[in-house]
């Protein structure tokens, strides 16, 4: 099985055990002034170990004035030499090869952080920042094509295998190569082959000071999915004069960055279907001779495997896919599909961005809070092994599970439905949310790995709990939905989760409480099935945050969904329900259901009721205080690696 992904590739002269390759990440896990410590290489080697084939390093600036956020990694000086020495030597120690990916943001630098102008190769408004951008001269452009070879010149010093040009989602080399930006009219700007010329002679740069052996690999953008931006036919008549200088390989991505909270189409969210972008690379590889990778959602074996099998690219590179599950190709390789912690696309996590002050808090994984802690949080074994009950086969619960067994507990779980999943069960059931499916059967499989005794149908009583003699026990009962006490003249009232999990048949005109997720899931989950909506939400937005909005756009550009911000229902009618909204008081009419998404409260009476009857007890997740499944999770790992 997956033998096609599983083969031996090569880009250049660097050949490569499998197809899997871990893109380039900012991690956020460096220090502040960038220096590669413990906690980076930890987090790169888990990787390597893994199975991954080749590890792209996040992303290293090549230019202090280039710097993106504070914890950029760094390579515009030689003291930054010692750090990628270590960064090599431990992914290299697994048998991996790594490049290591030059940055400079252009117009996407942050001035807070390096204290000078952005530079472009036009002059544009910078419209987040209210900044005008600084024009590079003829001149400086040649200097910055010397910076990118000079670091190219480090990373070789390190014993990197290569480097990787960011010249994607719309930073410095791009903003050379898109016509939406180069407006110039020297010898970098006009045709095809001006605007290719920046990364032609970084390129040609490079393999003149690092030896035409040392690998070369750019980053692109397929399509920039902006009016005026590059397009896919353009970028591969580029590509031609590009793969002259050398080139080895093209990683093809999409995109502009994910600019303050717009994760755009770089980094497609639950809503892109797996392997978005593929087509793209496929593209790309009929114009070219040298190695194609495609990136997007490729977050399952199958579908890797197809990519590489049917020819539309020779390595696929797994993003949030390899933040979710280091050891996807291990698993993979060891016919451990099930086993594999899927990214879901919740961005929980992963995508947590610089803050005002350009620091970034680390990427993680909403299913493997592991994923940058792999420094601290090791799994050991215990000091006594010990019998745990865990009550609720959740998410939180069955993380607590697996990783007790692992470490030499004798773990029963009692869940009283006939499936595990919790919450992420009915979160998975929506339209394009079944990958949370995915990340239940990873947990269930990985319990059954480690020995975790599961007994579904099972409800977790003081009884039921007794009688197995724990030593502790692991309350993890989740929450219920709220219903509030309306005045009502008559209409009918249904929970959310109730028509999510297909026990009452929605209404065709509904009107919904609440415009958290639970709320928008709702209405997409309705919509398709000829039914009109209004959700109306108390606070001034829909979406919780700003990512879960975004990834909604569509559904809130839909004709047969209204919304309705800052409105709070009084009372219902009849046929609908009076709300105070900003305009005053508002009679809403013609619905024939309301569906309540108006949040959860804890589940939990068996910690009061087992007090003093077992030594142990900790209440998690939910059950202690309601918040995203992210952090339960979370929470649940740090108790089960020390209980
Ligand atoms: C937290 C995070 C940071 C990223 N940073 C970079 C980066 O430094 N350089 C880059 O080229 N792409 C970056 N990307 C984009 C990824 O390399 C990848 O193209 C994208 O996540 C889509 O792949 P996936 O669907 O497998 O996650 C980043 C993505 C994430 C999630």
């Amino acid at each position: 099985m997956f033998d096609s992904v599983l083969s031996k590739g090569s880009i250049g002269s660097v050949e490569i055990r499998n197809r899997f390759v871990m893109p380039a990440m900012g991690s956020g896990h460096s220090t502040l002034d960038g220096n590669i410590g413990e906690e980076t290489l930890c987090y790169y080697e888990a990787r390597a170990k893994g199975g991954f084939g080749l590890i792209i390093s996040e992303y290293c600036a090549i230019d202090p004035h280039g710097l993106g956020a504070l914890n950029e990694l760094r390579i515009y000086d030689d003291q930054y030499i010692p750090g990628f020495v270590k960064l090599v030597e431990r992914v290299h120690k697994h048998g991996a090869k790594i490049f290591l990916q030059l940055h400079h943001g252009g117009q996407w630098s942050d001035p807070k952080i390096s204290d000078y102008p952005c530079v472009s190769a036009s002059p544009l408004v910078w419209h987040i920042r209210d900044q005008l951008v600084h024009e590079l001269t003829t001149q400086e452009v040649y200097d910055m094509i010397g910076r990118f070879c000079d670091a190219a010149v480090r990373a070789k010093k390190a014993g990197a295998d290569g480097v990787e040009l960011h010249g994607g989602h719309g930073y410095l080399i791009p903003q050379f190569m898109s016509a939406r930006i180069n407006k110039r009219t020297d010898e970098f700007g006009g045709d095809i082959c001006a605007r290719s010329l920046f990364p032609r002679l970084i390129i040609r740069g490079i393999k003149e000071r690092c030896g035409q052996d040392f690998a070369v690999c750019m980053r692109i953008s397929g399509d920039e999915t902006v009016p005026g931006g590059m397009k896919i036919n353009e970028m591969c008549a580029m590509l031609k004069l590009i793969e002259k200088e050398g080139l080895d390989a093209v990683n093809v991505s999409c995109g502009l960055p994910s600019a303050y909270k717009d994760t755009g189409r770089s980094i497609g969210g639950f809503r892109a279907p797996l392997g978005f972008n593929a087509n793209l690379a496929e593209r790309v590889k009929r114009s070219v001779h040298m190695a194609v990778i495609a990136v997007g959602r490729l977050h399952d074996p199958a579908l890797c495997d197809a990519v590489i099998e049917d020819g539309q690219a020779d390595f696929v590179a797994l993003g949030r896919g390899s933040l979710a599950d280091p050891e996807f190709p291990n698993k993979t390789a060891e016919g451990r599909t099930d086993e594999i912690c899927p990214c879901t696309g919740c961005f929980s996590k992963c995508l947590t961005g610089p803050d005002e002050n350009g620091v970034s808090p680390g990427a993680s994984c909403a299913f493997n809070p592991f994923t940058g802690h792999e420094f601290e949080k090791v799994i050991t074994p215990a000091e006594k092994a010990r019998t745990i009950v865990v009550a609720g086969a959740g998410v939180g619960g069955l993380e607590a599970a697996w990783i007790m067994a692992k470490r030499g507990h004798k773990v029963i779980v009692l869940e009283k439905e006939d499936r595990a999943g919790g919450q992420t069960y009915i979160a998975s059931i929506p339209p394009c949310r079944q990958r949370f499916a995915v990340a239940i059967k990873h947990y269930v499989a990985t319990c059954r790995r480690y020995g975790v005794d599961i007994r579904y149908n099972t409800e977790a009583t003081a009884e039921s709990i007794l009688k197995l003699n724990p030593e502790a026990v692991i309350v993890a009962t989740g929450a219920a939905p709220v219903m509030p006490e309306y005045e009502n003249d008559g209409i009918a009232v249904v929970q959310a989760v109730d028509v999510i999990l297909g026990k009452v048949v929605p209404g065709h005109n509904c009107l919904i409480i609440g415009g958290g997720i639970v709320g928008l899931a709702t209405a997409d989950f309705i919509i398709p099935n000829m039914r009109q909506a209004t959700i109306v939400e108390a606070l001034p937005d829909v979406g919780e945050d700003p990512f879960t909005k975004t990834q909604y756009s569509d559904l809130l550009a839909d004709p047969h969904v209204k919304v309705m911000t800052d409105t709070r229902v009084i009372k219902l009618t009849t046929d609908g329900a009076v709300c105070e909204t900003p305009d005053g008081i508002m009679t809403l009419s013609g619905y024939d259901m309301v569906i309540v998404a108006g949040g959860f409260s804890p589940v939990n009476t068996l910690a009061d009721e087992l007090e003093g009857k077992v030594p142990e007890i900790h209440v998690i997740g939910d059950a202690r205080k309601v918040r995203r499944i992210a952090d339960a999770v979370e929470e649940a790992a740090w108790l089960a690696v020390d209980i």
